[in-house]
């Protein structure tokens, strides 16, 4: 299909909110490589482990030996591995160079071939060529990052080929839109869909366990609601495959209000957990 033209989402006054996110993400990636919420001596020390994230993904994921797979945002590279251990030829990208720099460090000590690129998710069909992937695969915390999801889904779809595959669990955004500040009730308190203008924080915490501070601590983030998801999917030339919603999310997003789950390790509210989705996996196929 022919490719649609959007404005630059990094354009104008956005190019700052970019930077201050690399920046908070340069520094995150250091010191969650050494944070035991992300359990990389766990990946080096057993050859055959899985994060929890990719363990939880396997049911709806499928078999994913011999493809040709992106991981879109990839941050330290844990996720990555696991896919490459599941028999998948992977690439991650993130535009976190220390990110990258801690992707390629854990993959050499796992022994595992994977391929880390640096760079934006909106320029990703460009820095690795179009249709080269069977499966982009993303989430966790990824979408919220980019201010517009019709390029990244238009991105998506030109990285791979017709019949090609993309597989996302990501937090739900009625999860996003909750006031993590209320500890005791579910408030709605930022944006559902897509705004033009990002939220902001300030926040010198990390959502694990960090041995310092962050000093770069403003970062920038968008929401975009299920409706604009699925739309700019299918503008692009996707087919959703499969929409499933989940009442748990691998992170504990709402402090005071969610219990641990084991042995997933994925967090649930304590109280009527089936107030809210938390998360959801959607896949979807290129058709045009
Ligand atoms: C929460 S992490 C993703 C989580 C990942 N699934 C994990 O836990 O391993 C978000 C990642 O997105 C990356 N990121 C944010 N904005 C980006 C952009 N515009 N292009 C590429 N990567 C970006 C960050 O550097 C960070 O590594």
């Amino acid at each position: 299909m022919g490719k649609m033209v959007f404005e630059d989402p990094w354009g104008d006054g956005r190019a700052a909110f970019r930077a201050d996110n690399r920046a908070n993400w340069d520094e995150r990636a250091v010191l969650h490589s050494a944070s035991p919420g992300y359990s990389v001596n766990r990946l080096i020390d057993d050859p055959q482990a899985l994060t929890n994230v990719v363990s939880f993904d396997l049911p709806l994921l499928g078999d994913i030996s011999g493809l040709r797979v992106l991981h879109l945002q990839c941050h330290i590279g844990t996720d990555t591995v696991s896919l490459s251990r599941l028999g998948a030829k992977v690439t991650g990208l993130d535009f976190s160079a220390a990110a990258v720099a801690a992707g390629r460090d854990l993959a050499a000590r796992c022994n595992a071939d994977v391929t880390f690129v640096e760079g934006d998710a909106y320029d990703a069909a460009e820095l690795l060529g179009a249709e080269s992937f069977d499966l982009v695969y993303t989430g966790i915390g990824a979408l919220c990052w980019l201010p517009r999801v019709d390029r990244w889904a238009q991105v998506v779809s030109e990285l791979v080929p017709v019949g090609g595959r993309l597989f996302i669990r990501e937090g739900h955004p009625m999860l996003w839109s909750i006031d993590e500040n209320f500890t005791d009730s579910l408030v709605v308190g930022y944006p559902y869909f897509e705004t033009s203008a990002p939220m902001t924080f300030d926040e010198p915490e990390s959502y694990v366990e960090t041995e310092r501070p962050l000093t770069a601590s403003i970062s920038h983030s968008w929401n975009h609601g299920l409706g604009e998801i699925f739309t700019a999917l299918l503008d692009s030339g996707m087919s959703i495959t499969s929409f499933t919603e989940h009442d748990s999310v691998p992170w504990e997003a709402l402090p005071g209000q969610m219990s641990m789950r084991e042995p997933s390790g994925e967090w649930c509210l304590t109280e009527r957990g089936e107030r809210l989705p938390l998360s959801y996996t959607l896949t979807a196929t290129r058709v045009k």
